[in-house]
């Protein structure tokens, strides 16, 4: 059977990962009736912009809409919309707060299978459409960061702007621009090196890597399964590098991108992990061997829930997303130079 949504009047503690220690933090969101959600009609696609090349206007807009949402957190912090409610939606479900229904003995975690990609391509969805209501802009969409190309591969200009709402402090210091990032943990120092790096590890985690559809994907998650059962080589690689990159090593745990609790907490977030979405229908889009689809219906049902942006709380299906364009976004062309970078 599928995944279940959590009961969220159940929500518990949270622990870290890696060492099962308590945090000092309550995840659990505000406790309201559900419904099924159905996606809106809409007119044109809007389209998400890469960080790097974003108008000033694009930008004051963004800017505005995060300023909104931390506001909220003042105004009415029982408001599911607001910054740090957000924020807590990664950590409730990926800190063990959720247990699987039913089965206490076992938590309820979105990332090392094949839910990874259909959780947060939902949870984009609903913070972007978030923001476009604070804003009153139902056409704002979120930018990604381009990592996978060289004009991306520095944290986008933007995000570190220290008096921009866009800033986090806890970041890792020595990572802020002009630095290049690392993708594929090599350790070079040469930024050129790291570039080409960077492309090889990119080509071998959407192409050369993956044999099966579980490779990319990562494994099968079930009712009644055991967390953890395996992540795909995105999810693996690039995408759990930038968090360990951009985390700050002053905090005990790497906070904030560096742990599953606090990584929320930096608006770059979102733009990561629309990257991290973006690499997914790239990969859709190929024209390999892999078969691409999942019909396991184990795998279709598996079901969330999220706070709209009418502070409605629905319920989402993984199979309901897995055409990005019936959601109503597409993504900005840019060069995937790693395309052709076969080692
Ligand atoms: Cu839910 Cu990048 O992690």
């Amino acid at each position: 059977a599928p995944i279940k949504p959590p009961e969220f009047k159940a929500c518990g503690e949270a622990r870290e990962v890696a060492t099962g220690d308590l945090l000092d933090v309550n995840c659990c969101p505000p406790v309201s009736d559900n419904i099924d959600y159905k996606l809106p009609q809409f007119d044109k696609l809007r389209v998400r912009p890469a960080a790097h090349k974003v108008t000033s206007e694009y930008l004051a807009k963004f800017e505005e809409g995060i300023r909104r949402m931390k506001k909220l957190d003042k105004d009415d912090p029982m408001d599911p919309r607001g910054f740090t409610q957000q924020a807590n939606i990664h950590c409730a479900y990926c800190n063990g707060a959720y247990d699987q229904v039913g089965r206490k003995d076992l938590d309820l975690q979105v990332h090392n299978s094949w839910l990874f990609f259909p959780f947060h391509r939902w949870y984009l969805y609903f913070y972007e459409r978030i923001i476009g209501k604070l804003i009153d802009d139902p056409t704002f969409v979120l930018p990604f960061w381009n990592w996978d190309n060289p004009k991306g591969m520095q944290m986008p200009r933007i995000f570190d702007n220290t008096r921009s709402p866009l800033y986090d402090e806890n970041r890792n210091q020595a990572h802020r621009p002009p630095a290049i990032i690392d993708l594929g943990f090599s350790g070079a120092t040469e930024d050129l090196q790291i570039v080409v790096n960077n492309l090889t590890a990119m080509y071998s985690e959407m192409i050369r890597s993956v044999n099966s559809t579980t490779d990319f994907m990562g494994m099968p998650y079930r009712d009644g399964s055991s967390p953890n059962p395996g992540m795909g080589t995105s999810e693996r690689g690039s995408h759990v590098a930038v968090h360990a990159w951009v985390g700050d090593p002053r905090n005990k745990y790497k906070e904030d991108m560096g742990s599953f609790y606090s990584a929320g907490r930096d608006v770059l977030f979102y733009s990561h992990h629309a990257n991290v979405d973006r690499m997914w229908s790239i990969w859709r889009g190929l024209k390999t061997d892999v078969p691409k689809e999942i019909n396991d219906p184990d795998y279709l049902n598996a079901a969330f829930l999220f706070y709209d942006e009418n502070k409605q709380l629905v319920r989402v299906k993984a199979g309901d997303c897995l055409d990005y364009k019936k959601m109503g976004y597409e993504f900005e062309k840019v060069d995937t130079p790693w395309l052709n970078y076969k080692p």
